[in-house]
């Protein structure tokens, strides 16, 4: 036996790189690579149906693994030091989705990570890229579209499946005679995220521009995610407040009554901003306390200034044969008024979980696609 591995009465310590590491005993019986079916990789294995508590009789790191005997069972379980060793760095199993953010401004619209649909159908890179520029940046333009509904459905399923909301699986924004929502009028529409009043608002927003030939329309775009970090330095107290309370927000017409209480801003499980809920047009009546809408709607307030600021603002023509892709939870927009008179506006839009982007992303990476810029790849 390897005197290194120390055996307590719930768990043992490992001397790892970081130095001495402790694993549950549970976690150790539970995690053997056993209790994993091989062909369907789910979990086969019912640690609630042991008939007492795991504890190690013997345990010994030897060839790079760590090597465990199980006390009143006939079984063994092996881990890879290397393994465990990245699990205690991490804290959880590696993740190629899990990428920080880069956040952006004002002036992006250049830099925007573009490419064409032929690209993304054909070529794993150009997907990974497409997927990965949606994690890390929010945005993504797919250039040379057809003028089809087919093409719209073709690229959404190159990251996920379209996901239906109360409006159904696609979205027109053009013109209407009797329209249930200021997107289909010819008016400015304020920044905002959309469908906060679905239980789980949309993750990743498609925007494929038909036809574009009126005057004005012009697309604005910022990156919440910006905003909101740059309002925790400025006004931590405000933040805390957004980042802690729900508000409601409400989409009802003849045929609806969607609701739902969402965050201003979002937090993802590493405590940086992920994104925002932010729509004016369909916020509902606010019904925290009273007192303490003393303190939320000023904060609240000085946040809407702030994602108002010309310095994160984008503004750009969106072109027949483009789609926007961008990350509903993050990327605030909206449209300047346009002339209806001057021509034709025609988006077609539809929706993907993120989680199923991430997924798409993983397994790419899996295969050797990590969807880095050109310049950075080795
Ligand atoms: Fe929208």
């Amino acid at each position: 036996m390897n005197a290194q591995v120390e055996l307590g009465p719930k768990g043992l310590t490992l001397p790892l790189s970081a130095g001495p590491v402790y694993f549950n005993y549970y976690w150790l019986r539970d995690n053997c690579a056993t209790s994993t079916d091989p062909q369907t990789r789910e979990r086969i294995f019912d640690i609630s149906e042991l008939p007492g508590e795991p504890v190690a009789e013997k345990a010994a790191m030897q060839n790079g693994e760590l090597v465990i005997d199980w006390r009143g069972e006939d079984h063994r379980t092996r881990y890879s030091l290397a393994w465990l060793d990245e699990f205690a760095r991490l804290g959880h199993i590696a993740d190629p989705a899990d990428l920080p953010r880069r956040l952006w401004r004002s002036n992006q619209y250049p830099s925007f990570v573009r490419l064409d649909q032929a690209q993304v159908d054909n070529d794993p890179a150009a997907r990974a890229l497409f997927a990965r520029a949606i994690i890390e940046d929010g945005v993504a333009l797919i250039t040379c579209m057809e003028n089809s509904d087919g093409s719209l459905t073709r690229l959404a399923q190159t990251l996920g499946e379209v996901i239906p909301t109360t409006d159904g699986f696609y979205f027109d924004v053009q013109l209407e005679i009797a329209p249930t929502n200021l997107a289909f009028t010819a008016r400015a529409l304020e920044m905002h995220t959309d469908l906060p009043s679905e239980t789980l608002a949309p993750g990743v927003q498609f925007l494929h521009c038909r036809a574009n030939t009126v005057e004005g329309g012009n697309s604005l775009f910022l990156d919440g995610a910006a905003v909101a970090e740059d309002f925790r330095n400025s006004n931590p107290a405000d933040f805390e407040l957004l980042a802690t309370h729900d508000i409601p927000f409400f989409r009802r017409h003849e045929r609806w009554d969607a609701r739902a209480h969402q965050r201003v801003i979002e937090l993802d499980r590493h405590g940086a901003v992920s994104g925002l809920t932010i729509s004016q047009h369909l916020a509902d009546v606010f019904d925290l306390p009273q007192p303490l809408l003393d303190d939320y709607y000023p904060a609240f307030c000085r946040f809407v200034h702030a994602l108002k600021k010309p310095e994160y603002m984008n503004r750009f023509r969106l072109n027949a044969g483009e789609c926007i892709v961008f990350d509903n939870h993050r990327v605030v927009h909206g449209r300047e008024a346009f002339s209806a008179e001057t021509g034709q506006r025609h988006l077609r839009g539809c929706y993907v979980d993120m989680g199923a982007l991430r997924s798409t992303y993983r397994v790419l990476a899996r295969e050797g696609h990590l969807g880095l810029m050109p310049e950075a790849a080795e």
